[in-house]
């Protein structure tokens, strides 16, 4: 159904392919950026990919004004706040993110706590706060999942309220996202399942949650189809460029289609087993997508049933048969993954405590992402999915 009204946004230069690193320098340049501050983390740097970025420098008018690799698997807002002050003594003009959504996510809270001038980024936790202009900020993903190289949105984590905080705003889309095979080939087959889900999360909530709208509905269905097609494969041989490069395009098209129709009641239970218990965000949403999906069952059959056929599902019978067949296959799909590298199917595998749950319910009903769910939640009812899925 059209939409009586709808905006869609995505102002990111999108340089995809095997040689698209190298225009790293070339795309500061553009941006009228010359000495970056790389934030990435251990594991990447562990797997070489620092490195092979640094070479790409070489030659070139731009230079590494500083590295920042620490950043933590779900990065705070204490995380932000002091990258920010490196960038200001180092003198640097433009932030390179290198690593998955939480490098990129820290250094999105760090573009807002140097560019708004700031001590603290939680004065700006929330949609639309930020007022100044940004400073160029490139993304190279290293992960395929999150999108966030092409998302309005930050998620850092409130260490002491134990929750995730969203900022939101049209500032914060990246200027470039580099989709490279070569810096995904090394990542391992779990993280690739996990954050496979993630993506495949982002565009299944995206085209059945209340904001849809035709645009991203596109992408939506274009990330679900190169999931399918190319997730097993690059869980299965993770030197497979192609299938890389394809995930890098299936995020990326999931994270433009969340970005403007937002997700729902999956991501908002992902969001708090991540607040509360730390379960990684992408294994969290791939144990409770199907969970989510018939939850709505009821009251979005139809719009579930349209994504059978990009899932590979049955398309015969009723809209509720097809429907359930789309959500069959995610978890069929799901259990493929499990068997070739371990991704918890259950969140009693993935560390959760039951003990755990109410906090979790509270969380994720306060969640901002619920209210675009076609069907409101309460507090028992995340509690009977978070059973279920135990
Ligand atoms: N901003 C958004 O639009 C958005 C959307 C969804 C999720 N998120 C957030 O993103 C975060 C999760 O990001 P993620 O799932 O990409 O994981 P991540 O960034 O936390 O990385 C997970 C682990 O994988 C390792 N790793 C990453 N790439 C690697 C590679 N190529 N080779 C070897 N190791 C590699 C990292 O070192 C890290 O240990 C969460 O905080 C979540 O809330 C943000
Ligand atoms: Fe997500």
């Amino acid at each position: 159904m059209m939409p009586n009204y709808y905006e869609f946004y995505c102002p990111v230069k999108i340089v995809s392919g095997n040689k698209a690193l190298s225009n790293l320098p070339y795309e500061m340049d553009q941006l009228g950026a010359h000495k970056a501050l790389i934030i990435t983390d251990q594991g990447v740097v562990a797997a070489g990919l620092l490195k092979t970025v640094q070479s790409v420098f070489a030659g070139s008018n731009c230079a590494i004004g500083a590295v920042f690799d620490q950043t933590p698997v779900d990065s705070s807002n204490l995380v932000c706040n002091q990258v920010a002050k490196i960038f200001n003594e180092k003198g640097c003009d433009c932030l390179v993110a290198l690593g998955g959504g939480s490098a990129i996510d820290t250094a999105k809270g760090v573009n807002i706590v140097v560019s708004e001038k700031t001590d603290d980024l939680l004065k700006y936790q929330g949609a639309e706060r930020i007022k100044e202009p940004m400073k160029p900020l490139i993304v190279i993903p290293t992960t395929s999942g999150t999108g966030s190289e092409a998302t309005l949105v930050a998620v850092i984590a409130n260490v002491e309220a134990k929750v995730k905080m969203s900022f939101t705003s049209n500032k914060l889309y990246p200027n470039v996202a580099i989709l490279d095979p070569k810096m995904l080939v090394t990542m391992p087959k779990k993280i690739t399942a996990a954050t496979g889900m993630d993506a495949l999360t982002h565009a299944v909530e995206a085209y059945v949650c209340l904001q849809k709208n035709p645009v991203s509905d596109a992408f939506a269905i274009t990330a679900i189809k190169l999931v399918r097609e190319n997730l097993v494969k690059a869980v299965e041989n993770g030197g497979d460029e192609p299938a890389r490069l394809a995930m890098a395009n299936a995020a990326l098209c999931g994270g433009i289609a969340f970005s403007n129709s937002l997700v729902g009641i999956v991501h908002s239970m992902a969001h708090a087993c991540g607040g509360v218990a730390h379960i990684p965000h992408g294994v969290a949403n791939a144990i409770l997508l199907p969970w989510g999906m018939e939850y709505n069952l009821d009251k979005s059959a139809e719009v579930i049933a349209e994504l059978a056929p990009w899932l590979g599902a049955s398309v015969s019978g009723s809209k509720m048969d097809q429907a359930k067949a789309a959500i069959q296959a995610v978890r069929e799909l799901s259990k493929k993954l499990s068997e070739l590298s371990g991704l918890p199917l259950k969140l009693k595998d993935a560390g959760l405590k039951e003990d755990q749950f109410p906090q979790i319910a509270k969380t994720a009903i306060n969640d901002g992402t619920m209210n675009y769910n076609p069907k409101d939640a309460t507090i028992e009812e995340v509690i009977a999915i978070l059973k279920k899925a135990y």
